[in-house]
């Protein structure tokens, strides 16, 4: 049976640290319940003595969530202490992280005072955490440059001080994945009393190598990962969650697993992205939009003959509906048919070879082929369409007014209307179309774009709806926004067959 790797997750303490990410309580309550769905152990809620809003937010947070445990950091300082407590008083389990600097630059230079004395402010710290809380956690802030001999002493004190998790943050992410690794196993076979506490790792990226760090602290015995969404946090980042979780799951040799639902790594990660304004890179593993893109040709090939000739991880485990296939000039004719087909267009192989010859001639001009160049590739000449155009809307909106919006479509020759409220008008547009239409249909992606730069410019919609398990694709292009998002939707309804 595999060993269970608790996942710590610090994106609302670390993560936020990360300048313009801060958010909100309310912010801050939604990521929390999306880490309680995802499957996190714990969630690290806050810094509660650092501002009032940091310590109602653990409250609050407390208060939202039961299944993990809500943590609160604290310095070595009964005040920290005492406060952490307080917010911490609802939480239906609650875990107070307290700790101070063990390497020689922080004792020297930040805390300037002796090792003993480290050690004596350490266990004192635990002790006092214990009298407010069953479960403590310490961290040797800056373990990863503390000596480890002295590091083993620390930490064997404050597991006697009463802590039951030990947390050797490498703090700069200046170790090597076998140093840090070796750290690990130091205390695993030099504590005499490690049995009684579990090992936490707290990785930074600085080095870039925060997720090997984190893997290497696992393989020599730690059971405890503190990491956050997206690897966000301060400076290069925190040790990414979806990675760790992704790799314990993709290397099943290791016989260790976690609690995280991991379908719902994606759209965790899509929310965290949005509320921090904090876009994910495009290669970023497992996330990023680029995970699961394929763009050479052999890969393309590879891919849709078996998805497991290129791909390790399949994309649905992570949320991600389906691999997608980039067209460029490296694209093959697989590619580009399968492309065509989900965008609703069905061809011969002669057909197909025209488009194709004429495909290669664009892609050698374009960086990448988008579907508003496959509609000009194939003439339009969609199968299956049902008929339906815009002929005239008329949109109110405008600050302190309800978005209305009057469409008039023609469907199969006759010109139908309707009117709608919404909370935007491309909203309020989208419910008066979906008046006209029989079919029920789900709008799953919406991005507007603009050509140039000007106002005067033309806006691009690109659309993804879904209806009976497919999903259909619609573009618009219109110097009017809300027009072109229309057009998208009607173009996307269209090829509903
Ligand atoms: O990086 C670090 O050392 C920390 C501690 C406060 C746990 O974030
Ligand atoms: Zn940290």
């Amino acid at each position: 049976m595999s060993e269970k790797v608790k996942i710590f997750d610090t994106t609302l303490r670390d993560g936020e640290q990360v300048p313009g990410c801060q958010l909100n309580t309310i912010e801050k309550i939604e990521i929390a319940k999306a880490l309680e769905a995802l499957g996190v152990d714990v969630v690290e809620a806050g810094f509660p003595i650092s501002s009032p809003g940091d310590f109602n937010s653990v409250v609050e947070i407390s208060k939202a969530i039961k299944n993990p445990t809500i943590c609160a950091l604290t310095r070595a300082i009964k005040k920290d202490i005492e406060v952490a407590a307080e917010a911490l008083q609802h939480a239906t389990r609650k875990r107070i992280h307290t700790g101070i600097g063990t390497s020689p630059f922080h004792i020297q230079y930040k805390i300037k005072t002796t090792p003993e004395e480290i050690i004596r402010r350490a266990c004192d710290a635990v002790k006092y955490a214990r009298k407010f809380v069953d479960d403590v956690e310490f961290y040797a802030e800056d373990a990863g440059r503390t000596d480890n001999e002295y590091l083993a002493r620390v930490i064997e004190a404050v597991i006697e001080a009463g802590a039951t998790v030990v947390n050797i943050p490498d703090t700069t992410g200046y170790c090597l994945p076998a140093e840090y690794g070796a750290k690990i196993k130091y205390l695993v076979d030099n504590v005499p009393n490690i049995h009684k506490a579990t090992i936490s790792t707290h990785c930074h990226n600085d080095l870039g190598m925060a997720t090997a760090n984190t893997i290497s602290g696992i393989i020599n015995g730690a059971r405890q990962v503190e990491v956050t969404m997206n690897g966000v946090g301060e400076r290069a980042g925190n040790t990414a969650l979806e990675e760790i979780v992704m790799i314990l799951k993709s290397h099943k040799s290791l016989g260790l697993e976690t609690n995280i639902d991991t379908k719902k790594i994606f759209s965790t990660s899509q929310m965290v992205s949005g509320l921090m304004s904090m876009p994910v890179q495009p290669n970023k593993a497992i996330v990023g939009r680029n995970a699961f893109a394929h763009s050479s040709g052999i890969h393309q090939d590879g891919v849709l003959k078996n998805r497991e000739n290129y791909e390790i991880i399949d994309p649905v485990d992570v949320g991600v509906r389906e691999s997608s296939i980039i067209l460029t000039a490296r694209s093959g004719r697989a590619a580009l048919n399968h492309h065509l087909e989900q965008m609703g267009y069905h061809y011969s192989k002669e057909e197909l070879d025209d488009i194709y010859h004429r495909f290669l001639i664009l892609a050698d001009k374009k960086k990448e082929i988008k579907d508003e160049d496959i509609r000009i590739l194939t003439g339009e000449k969609r199968q299956g369409g049902n008929g339906l155009a815009l002929e005239h809307l008329q949109v109110i909106c405008g600050k302190s007014a309800i978005p209305v919006a009057t469409v008039g479509i023609r469907i199969n020759g006759e010109v139908h209307t309707s009117t709608a409220a919404g909370n935007g008008p491309v909203d309020a547009a989208f419910s008066a179309v979906k008046h006209l239409i029989s079919k029920t249909v789900h709008l799953e992606e919406f991005l507007v774009q603009a050509i140039t730069r000007g106002s005067n410019d033309f806006g691009k919609v690109h659309i993804q709806i879904r209806h009976n398990e497919r999903t259909y694709y619609g573009f618009g292009t219109n110097t009017d926004i809300v027009t072109a998002a229309v057009e998208a939707f009607l173009d996307a309804i269209s090829k509903i067959k």
